[in-house]
């Protein structure tokens, strides 16, 4: 079986980036001899790239992603670059590669680990089970809303203004891609807005109720914003998919994934209208602990796997990768981030060996199966 050579840009960024995404690719490579053929090519972006170049995302990084199959994505951001023009801090890498390659649909499963379910900041009984798939529409509202800025008003005061803004067809693709993706878990899908305040949240509200009608198998719930953060802390298995815009579902996806444990431990997939997609570690670039070996990979090893997933249609050895992961976690194994008081912790190397080690004997598994 000769499938072609698949091309991945891989781009580590700033912070932890650049450890966590090598683990990852280990993953990957250790792989290869099973089958899996992907070539890796490498660059900067984010505050590193603005270091090299003045641009956070610089035009040969742009091609690079815009030419590959998929995009391997690590983390941008740090403290240096806080002060610099926005145009030229490290988060609009991410923002200008979301949009440029129309990502807009986001998939940030929050799944608790039963090993890991003591981790989580509610009770055990109340996460025990967890598998909330949050869906975030990536490239509209008011993260791209226009206009936006900053401006002195007649009686010389400073003034902040941005634009929330969606149109029908942005609002009825992501709504599709909820249905769709609904049908193949429980069929529950919860649509969260702010239509009792927001003209853009009616829009959206009237939209995905419209476009329910193709989807007669799965349930559609609405759910004001509010009442969904609420919801999630007090029963968070009521959900099977959420689907939300770019503002609310970058909150809500943050709130989800402590529920699970650790930020550490969460992938996510930002996917064009073709399947082509960026997979990132849904935590940040935590300047404070880079460096020192300690940060977990394993939010970026599964991002790997849902880029194998959804990309690139490996679903077996995205399975692997899955498999590996909850296969270290039942031996006991935990990065400080996950790690109980009294448990001892592993560094980001030692668990990339780790995973690599029980990949291999994953996909060997499924070959006796
Ligand atoms: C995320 C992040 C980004 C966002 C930042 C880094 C621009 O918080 O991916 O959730 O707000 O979308
Ligand atoms: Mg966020």
């Amino acid at each position: 079986m000769t499938a072609a050579m698949k091309k991945i840009a891989v781009l580590p960024g700033d912070g932890i980036g650049a450890e966590i995404v090598a683990q990852a690719l280990r993953v990957l490579r250790a792989l290869a001899p099973l089958g899996l053929r992907i070539e890796t090519i490498e660059a900067p972006v984010g505050g590193t790239a603005y270091e090299l170049s003045g641009d956070p995302l610089p035009t040969a990084t742009l091609d690079l992603a815009r030419s590959a199959d998929a995009i391997l994505f690590g983390s941008v951001g740090g403290w240096q670059w806080d002060k610099l023009a926005r145009d030229k801090r490290p988060e609009q890498a991410i923002l200008g590669l979301r949009k440029a390659l129309g990502l807009f649909a986001n998939l940030r499963p929050a799944v608790i680990y039963d090993e890991l379910a003591a981790a989580s900041t509610l009770r055990p009984e109340l996460v025990s089970g967890m598998d909330v798939l949050i869906i975030r529409e990536l490239t509209g509202d008011i993260y791209f809303g226009q206009p936006r800025g900053l401006r002195t008003n007649a009686s010389g005061e400073r003034e902040g203004f941005d634009t929330m803004h969606y149109a029908e067809s942005e609002i009825r693709r992501i709504a599709r891609v909820g249905f769709e993706a609904a049908r193949k878990r429980q069929r529950r899908l919860c649509s969260v807005d702010k239509a009792n305040v927001l003209e853009t949240s009616q829009l959206w509200r009237d939209v995905v109720t419209e476009v329910a009608a193709d989807y007669t198998d799965v349930a559609l719930s609405h759910m004001y914003v509010d009442n969904a953060a609420m919801q999630l802390l007090r029963n968070p298995r009521q959900f099977d998919v959420i689907v939300t815009g770019n503002m609310f579902g970058d909150i809500l996806s943050d709130e989800a994934s402590m529920l699970t444990g650790s930020i550490g431990m969460l992938p996510s997939a930002s996917l064009d209208a073709h399947g082509k997609g960026l997979y990132e570690p849904i935590h940040g670039s935590a300047p404070d602990i880079a460096g020192r070996d300690i940060a977990n990979p394993l939010a970026t090893i599964l991002s790997a796997a849902m880029l194998l997933r959804y990309s690139l249609g490996e679903e077996k050895f995205a399975l692997s990768i899955e498999r590996a992961v909850r296969r270290v976690l039942q031996q006991g194994l935990r990065t400080a981030d996950i790690a109980q008081p009294g448990e001892t912790s592993i560094g980001t190397c030692a668990m990339g060996d780790a995973v690599v080690a029980a990949v291999v004997a994953a996909a060997g598994e499924r070959d006796d199966a």
